[in-house]
This record gives C-alpha cells, sequence and structure tokens, in this order.
C-alpha cells in the first residue's frame, strides 16, 4: 500500500487533473438529493434494483463491464442536473475533494448534449460551473478550465451545432477548449475532423479521448485528422512503435486514467498499464480521475495506485508532475508558479 513518507510526498505534489467529467464527479448522495429536489424521476426497482439506495447503486458501479455498460449510468445520474445551482453545487464539491488531494489545476469536462437534450440551456450549465470555479479560486487557490465535449454516440450534426454554440465562450475563454467523449468504438475520430479544422483555424484547444477501448489508431486518427495537442486515455501506445515514437518527438500528453481503465476492463490491473513503457520512450502523460464518483477514487487514490503498481522514485515522479504542468492550457505566469511549488515539494521532502 502507498502510505507513510510516500503518501504524504504524493498528497503534497502538486498535481493538474486534465482528465475529469464534472458529471463524472456526482456522488450517488447528491445524485438522490437532486432526483428528489428536482422531482426527476429515476428507473425503478422493478426497472433497474440498483437505484434502490446509495449503497446499492454504488455496488453497482462496482460491476462495471465496459465502457457502455459505465455510460448507461452516468448519462441517467446526470439527469437530476437542472439548475444552475446544481451544476455549482457538483463542480465546487469536486474542486473540493480534488483540494483535498493536493490537485492545484484542474482542467475539467462537460457534455452539453447531455443536459440541452433535456431542455436545460446551455448558459444554466456554464453560469453553474463558471460559479464553481471562482468560488474554488478564491476558496482553495484552485486555478481550472473548462473543455466542452462533443459526445460521439450521437449524431456527428449534433454535436457540430453544440460546437457552434460554444464558440462565443471558446472565443473568450470562459471555456478553455474542445474534446470529444463518450462510446469510442465505431465513432472514430476523423468523423469529427470538420468540426476540429474549425476549431484549429480559430486557435481554439483541442483534445479528444482515443485509445481507451478502441486502438493505437484511433490515436494516430486523432492526431492527424483532428490535430489535437493531448489525447485523453492513450493507452494503447505500444501497439505501434512508430505513433509511440511520433506522439514523444511531439510532446502530446496522454491523460491516463488508471482506476478508469481498471474499472472498465480496459486492463486487467493498474500494473498492466504502460506507464514504465511511457517513461522509458519518453510519451508524456499526466494521471488523472476520469469519473471519481463511478470509479472509487479521486486523483490521489489514482496516484497510489501507480505508485502501488510501478513503484515510481520522487525524481520520476516529478518528471511526471512536471509534465502535466508543461501540458496545461493555462497562462505562463500560472505555469512558472506551479513549478516553483513543484520545486519547494521536492526540497521539502529531499531524502
Ligand atoms: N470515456 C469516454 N467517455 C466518457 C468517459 C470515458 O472514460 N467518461 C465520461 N465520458
Ligand atoms: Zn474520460
Amino acid at each position: 500500500m502507498c502510505q507513510g513518507h510516500m503518501h504524504e510526498f504524493l498528497k503534497a505534489l502538486p498535481k493538474c487533473e486534465h482528465h475529469m467529467h464534472l458529471e463524472g464527479s456526482l456522488e450517488p448522495s447528491l445524485l438522490f438529493d437532486l432526483a428528489a429536489r428536482n422531482n426527476i424521476s429515476l428507473p425503478s426497482p422493478a426497472e433497474d434494483p440498483s437505484f434502490e439506495s446509495i449503497d446499492t447503486l454504488l455496488a453497482r458501479y462496482q460491476r462495471f463491464t465496459s465502457l457502455d455498460d459505465f455510460l448507461h449510468y452516468y448519462f441517467i445520474g446526470m439527469s437530476v442536473l437542472v439548475t444552475p445551482a446544481d451544476f455549482e453545487a457538483l463542480a465546487y464539491e469536486y474542486f473540493r475533494r480534488a483540494h483535498r488531494d493536493g490537485v492545484v489545476h484542474a482542467e475539467v469536462f462537460f457534455d452539453p448534449q447531455a443536459h440541452t437534450s433535456r431542455g436545460v440551456a446551455y448558459a444554466a450549465i456554464v453560469d453553474g460551473f463558471a460559479a464553481a470555479q471562482r468560488r474554488a479560486r478564491a476558496d482553495f487557490a484552485i486555478t481550472s478550465e473548462l473543455i466542452v465535449c462533443v459526445l460521439r454516440h450521437l449524431p456527428v450534426e449534433d454535436g457540430a451545432r453544440m460546437y457552434r454554440d460554444a464558440i462565443p465562450h471558446l472565443e473568450s475563454g470562459v471555456v478553455r477548449g474542445l474534446g470529444l467523449s463518450s462510446t469510442e468504438k465505431g465513432n472514430p475520430p476523423h468523423l469529427y475532423r470538420d468540426i476540429y479544422a474549425d476549431a484549429a483555424a480559430r486557435g481554439f484547444r483541442r483534445t479528444a479521448h482515443a485509445g481507451e477501448e478502441a486502438g493505437v489508431d484511433y490515436m494516430a486518427s486523432a492526431l492527424h485528422h483532428l490535430d489535437v495537442m493531448r489525447v485523453d486515455h492513450g493507452i494503447k501506445l505500444p501497439e505501434d512503435a512508430a505513433v509511440m515514437a511520433l506522439f514523444a518527438q511531439r510532446g502530446i500528453m496522454v491523460t491516463m486514467c488508471p482506476l478508469s481503465n481498471v474499472e472498465l476492463r480496459c486492463v486487467p490491473t493498474v500494473a498492466a498499464l504502460p506507464i514504465r513503457t511511457y517513461l522509458d520512450n519518453g510519451v508524456r502523460f499526466s494521471i488523472n480521475s476520469d469519473d471519481p464518483a463511478y470509479f472509487g477514487g479521486y486523483v490521489l487514490d489514482n496516484h497510489c495506485a501507480v505508485q502501488d503498481a510501478f513503484g515510481l522514485d520522487k525524481k520520476e515522479w516529478e518528471r511526471i508532475a512536471g509534465h502535466a504542468i508543461d501540458g496545461s492550457w493555462c497562462s505562463d505566469e500560472r505555469k512558472a508558479e506551479l513549478r516553483k511549488h513543484l520545486e519547494d515539494v521536492m526540497v521539502r521532502f529531499q531524502d
């Protein structure tokens, strides 16, 4: 178990989280509270006994069989979010827990299409999240950025419409970048090339989920067709040495989510992830929680799981944390602050 000195070090390490879906931080207790308050009917016990109680739901979360099996619960869960205050409460609670885990900068995804399709206004979502971001900065000194995701299980044109609605926020910086999430297999990155070409032409930052359930070809497609700066998950590079070399050479960061990959059966154990391979081959990565309310751990749990599996030394963690700062989409001034924070922690924990 990751305990003692190394645990304290990992907790103190200034962490940048780049792969966390705000809707995936909806803990069952808040889910049931909001369902009652907003009069949202959840599946009946006859339809799905998992929704009988917090405990039965948490038990079901421990038995996901695939990405789509998880997404089924993820989209039902977020149907309880209605008002700007709901979105604010959700995000603020995530920031509180992230601060507890030593996160100093967070770049967080959200899925407008899953809310606007239920009649929730796009502005209500972003207003709620923006209020939580302001409070998190004041209360916890956490800086954060929003990344708007296109949902790939829906028609491409639906995503294109959502993207067009988000352009003013992408231009103003209220939303910092564009992402691509949901069902991966059968929805390859190249289908989204027009949206991403427009985003590139406007100078918006771009990332995409690829190489989670699907193979390295999806990662190569994200790079070549979407011209992404990062790839989310991206655990399939060992399948193709040439693509891995390209990621290393271009400094394309992959945002890994160890507990998510185990819970969704993408790998049998954390030890099966290519952490050591990526360190040895110069592939940059950050360690993230993906959907912490569903996968049984926030960002520090994910760091501890990697430590338990790979027994990294402090210099290696310094490199990982440094790459996470470099790969963040915040200002150069903020990056300089984060690097100073990292240096201070390395001095404090020197052997
Ligand atoms: N993969 C794809 N889409 C998602 C995920 C994920 O792990 N989490 C939330 N949406
Ligand atoms: Zn994800």
